[in-house]
């Protein structure tokens, strides 16, 4: 008797578990939107004094990436980020203006206040674990694809295109902020669709191809279509333009 009690209780909670989903659009989204906006754009809407765009509030991959940066340990486990998350939107939502902000000062000049927002605890469980994961779902979506090295090779061999090997390690400040703010964009995206294939190896615990020693990261390892030749190591980050004649001019070495 007692068993089966346990059991439907189990059964209730996986059933109903709360979508962060569904309770950040019934309390949060009338003011955060869901628009992805790339970064340079942003930077310059908060640089006129959100005038180009009019935002109610911060988006939500804004909230997500500040998050994860500035709240709680990111070299924890991931569900131990989320738990310090959770901590910390349930004194945050309680008594949003008096909470020390997150936001850069000219990003929260812009904004009124939020007001205090009715929430249980299983809602801030649930929009704990929606914030954590929306910023990486959103650089895969509207990042460009990548391959593993072995569908690369064939893609490059027939499309003639240059591989790209991206190398990474967890929590390489460098390398999110290239994911974030130069992989994403229009410009960037374009070249590299049109030129490359792209692979991401996380350098603590993937080796490179054709014997190449892993540089720092974030690093960038072009290889010519055939798969045979090294055109290029690259080390160390660069914003939009430096990044787009980076590879302006290995697709020149290769083409020519
Ligand atoms: C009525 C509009 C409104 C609603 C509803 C709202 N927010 Fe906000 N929120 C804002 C504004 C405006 C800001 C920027 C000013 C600020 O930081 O207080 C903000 C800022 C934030 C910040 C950054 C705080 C900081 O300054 O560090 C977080 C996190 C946040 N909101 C989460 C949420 C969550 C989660 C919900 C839903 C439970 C929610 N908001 C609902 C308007 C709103």
């Amino acid at each position: 008797m007692k068993w089966s009690i346990v059991i439907l209780t189990l059964l209730q909670t996986v059933l109903f578990a709360l979508s962060g989903e569904t309770v950040f659009a019934k309390k949060c989204a009338v003011c955060h939107s869901h628009d992805y906006i790339p970064q340079s754009k942003l930077v310059v809407n908060y640089q006129h004094n959100n005038k180009d765009m009019n935002l109610t509030a911060p988006t939500v991959t804004e909230l997500s990436f500040r998050i994860k940066d500035q709240v709680g340990d990111r070299t924890l486990d991931p569900e131990g980020q989320k738990f310090e998350i959770e901590d910390w939107l349930t004194q945050f939502l309680k008594n949003p203006e008096a909470f020390k902000t997150i936001l850069p000062k000219n990003v929260r000049a812009v904004y009124g206040k939020m007001p205090p927002v009715d929430v249980s605890e299983e809602e801030i469980e649930a929009l704990a674990e929606y914030l954590y994961e929306y910023a990486e779902e959103m650089m895969v979506t509207h990042g460009v694809k990548r391959y593993t090295y072995e569908e690369a090779l064939a893609i490059a061999g027939k499309e003639r295109k240059i591989i790209l090997i991206e190398g990474y390690l967890p929590y390489c400040r460098g390398c999110i902020w290239m994911d974030r703010n130069v992989m994403v964009e229009p410009e960037v995206k374009a070249a590299l669709n049109r030129d490359f294939v792209l692979v991401k190896k996380n350098l603590l615990i993937e080796k490179l191809p054709l014997g190449m020693k892993r540089l720092g990261t974030p690093s960038f390892y072009f290889i010519a279509p055939d798969g045979k030749r090294i055109v290029d190591m690259v080390e160390g980050k660069g914003n939009k333009e430096e990044f787009l004649s980076l590879l302006a001019s290995i697709k020149e070495r290769v083409y020519r």
